[in-house]
């Protein structure tokens, strides 16, 4: 049945997701053992025969993917994408088209399984990223590519490479993740570039198989585009392997998103905590949790979603770094999540005290500096606000009536007391009810 773009039936599939707001990403696998990122096998022009060793190598004894989802939700998350494959062609999960998997390694384990069992036990949704590259596929481009480990090297000529043959072992790899591990909630594709996008990949067919086995998945938009590029769902031309969302990576957009015709577009920010999407042993440039958490704010008041990064270390650990990290944001999360799950924009214009998320008749202001004197309000009416509270105790900021802000009697002030020092140095949240509209 060819695929026609449904707007109802899109909303439907992607309401948890925009609900969800904040999801973690991981970037694990062979590459955690050289400890210098996801790509080293490309920057360093590794080839097969230097990498491959690392599988007899990879017994991450101390992963405890049920630890790993309890940071997670410890830290507020509401879904966890892991690499499947990444673009070295290690698999986390035990495929029946390769030896270059995790139940081949002195671990013995399916990864991606313990990975889906214990987010779903957790209540997590769970994802899986799932790269089209593949450096070690031999039908796989090798020299010219843009970002093949042997790009360079004449030796490497493409001559009797079969990229046919290459999307029959993708497909058949990605129809084994759709069929073997229960329901997937989200695919994370990564990543198109030059000529190999769209139905390069045979994407049609590929979505076409996925559709038939994960009716409810969701997709990223890197079967079209990448991190830049916004795919056909943004133009308002859906491909049947149009992107559910868009993926900006490694920035938050500079403002909400918008498609052709001007409606908000789903999509999520991917960032690392690091500077590293895997693990990287000499990376200490950690973001501080108050960041991470104003960025996640800045993305739900822009309408899209944070997905964080962690990239475990060859043991199967955190980074003690990431799970401190991970534990701060928690502690935000628990008192002020509110704030977070199932908002959007306001609708207003950033105050320069903050930012303001919306969930329906209620706006979040998020105070990150305390104003002198009573804090206005923008964009609602004092007749309209049925209550104002600091979100993480529950106490009540009552409107102000001083006289220091009587030349503006058109904006509403709240009180926030005598102590100039906000009650939560990083985000302070006041949650504001509007009277419903009848009640007016
Ligand atoms: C880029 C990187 C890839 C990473 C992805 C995450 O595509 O090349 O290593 O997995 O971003 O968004």
């Amino acid at each position: 049945m060819p695929y026609v773009f449904s707007r109802e039936e899109y909303e439907r599939r992607v309401a948890w997701y925009t609900q969800a707001r904040f999801g973690l990403f991981l970037h694990w696998g062979l590459y955690a053992i050289p400890a210098r990122g996801e790509w080293v096998r490309s920057v360093e022009r590794i080839p097969n025969e230097d990498y491959d060793p690392l599988l007899r190598q990879f017994d991450p004894r101390h992963c405890d993917m049920r630890a790993w989802m309890a940071a997670a939700k410890g830290a507020g998350m509401k879904y966890a994408v892991l690499t499947a494959k990444h673009h070295d062609g290690f698999c986390l999960f035990d495929s029946a088209y390769t030896d270059f998997k995790s139940t081949n390694s002195p671990a013995g384990r399916d990864f991606v399984r313990e990975f889906l069992d214990a987010a779903r036990e957790a209540g997590l949704r769970a994802g899986l990223y799932f790269s089209i590259i593949d450096w070690r596929h031999p039908d796989f481009p090798h020299y010219g590519d843009r970002n093949h480990p042997m790009r360079d090297d004449p030796a490497y000529g493409n001559e009797g490479r079969n990229f046919d043959r290459y999307l029959d072992y993708m497909h058949a790899q990605m129809r084994e993740l759709c069929s073997n591990y229960g329901k997937l909630d989200l695919l994370w594709f990564d990543y198109s570039y030059d000529h190999l996008r769209g139905e390069a990949w045979r994407a049609t067919q590929l979505m076409e198989m996925v559709r038939a086995l994960q009716p409810d998945v969701i997709i990223d938009n890197r079967l079209e585009v990448s991190g830049e590029g916004f795919g056909s769902l943004a133009a308002c031309k859906p491909t049947p392997y149009h992107g559910d969302f868009v993926s900006p990576e490694q920035i938050v957009p500079p403002h909400g998103l918008l498609d052709a015709e001007g409606r908000p577009l789903v999509w999520e920010s991917c960032v690392t905590m690091n500077n590293h999407w895997g693990y990287c042993a000499t990376d200490h440039y950690y973001k501080p949790a108050p960041m991470l958490i104003k960025k996640l704010v800045e993305c739900v008041s822009k309408g899209g979603n944070l997905l964080l990064n962690v990239g475990p270390d060859a043991t199967g650990r955190f980074p003690d770094q990431a799970l401190d990290i991970l534990r701060d944001i928690g502690r935000w999360m628990e008192r002020n999540g509110e704030s977070i799950y199932g908002c959007g924009p306001s609708g207003l214009d950033k105050p320069d005290y903050g930012r303001i998320t919306r969930r329906g008749d209620t706006l979040y202001y998020h105070i990150y500096e305390n104003t002198v004197g009573p804090l206005p309000l923008f964009g609602v009416d004092k007749d309209q606000i049925a209550s104002i509270r600091r979100l993480a105790d529950g106490s009540e900021a009552p409107l102000s009536t001083s006289w220091v802000h009587s030349d503006y009697p058109e904006l509403a002030f709240a009180d926030l007391g005598p102590d100039p020092v906000l009650p939560d140095p990083v985000d302070t949240v006041l949650e504001v009810r509007l009277r419903a509209p009848s009640d007016r």
